[in-house]
């Protein structure tokens, strides 16, 4: 696992686009794993300005989304892949057919998880996946508990992510209670992970995800045992590492 101690969102979101850019430009038909959350919408806004001004192609690359709403359609402004469309498909060259979302609107999530995974591997897996982390040290909606061997399936939000999700929706109670969510093994697939957090609300789960035991308790925790896995931090989403690890910007165990 390798860190990098940014100073600052803004800091953290740069550090994240150098390394999705230098990504495309390695790989132009590279397969990007995407999340939502506020984390990574400072990630977006600056690919958009690469895109903008030194033309950062995005015409060869595919995108799979972590996960969706159950119930939500793309059209819905509350879901995730109308987020996606406002803060990064509609702003560069990527190809509609190529920005791939859960479909939380699917008779069947099983089968829906299923395809998923099958339209995934078909794209020849994910090159690079983009996560935030949840307070409860959640990725995707994988929450505390979770199997470490599950593909993409239906999950239960805990009521700590409901809270803490509340804040995009007029009331807690129109917030969502099941989503559809890659799992872990999906990430764990991913050639490449970059994990970004941001603020002290996020400082707990960061040292579960780095410093604590491999425990489904704590889903993030297993990038410990991912070859090759980048966490961004911000100082306050730092604040519980230990000091030593602070004193250069990279730190890598
Ligand atoms: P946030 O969500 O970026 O909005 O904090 C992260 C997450 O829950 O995974």
């Amino acid at each position: 696992m390798r860190l990098i101690f940014a100073e600052d969102y803004e800091d953290m979101s740069c550090e994240a686009a150098k390394i999705v850019s230098g990504q495309i430009y390695l790989k132009p038909q590279s397969v990007l794993g995407l999340a939502t959350g506020s984390t990574p919408v400072g990630l977006y806004d600056r690919l958009v300005q690469l895109y903008q001004t030194v033309g950062l192609d995005f015409s060869g690359v595919t995108t799979f989304n972590l996960d969706e709403y159950v119930g939500m359609s793309s059209e819905n402004p509350e879901s995730y892949h109308y987020f996606m469309k406002k803060h990064l498909f509609s702003r560069v060259n990527l190809r509609p057919d190529h920005c791939f979302v859960p479909n939380g609107m699917a008779e069947d999530l099983e089968e829906e998880g299923r395809r998923y995974d099958a339209m995934i591997e078909a794209a020849g897996g994910i090159d690079l996946q983009v996560l935030g982390i949840g307070r409860n040290a959640h990725i995707g909606f994988n929450e505390p508990d979770i199997k470490f061997e599950a593909m993409t399936h239906e999950v239960r939000l805990d009521d700590e992510t409901i809270r803490a999700n509340a804040r995009f929706f007029a009331r807690e109670e129109d917030v969502p209670r099941y989503a559809i969510s890659m799992g872990i093994r999906n990430i764990m697939l991913a050639r490449r992970v970059l994990l970004l957090a941001s603020g002290p609300e996020k400082a707990e789960a960061v040292y579960a995800a780095a410093c604590g035991s491999v425990s489904p308790k704590a889903p993030a925790s297993i990038l410990q045992l991912h070859r090759d896995a980048t966490i961004i931090v911000d100082a306050a989403a730092a604040a519980r590492l230990p000091e030593a690890w602070k004193e250069k910007r990279f730190y890598n165990f």
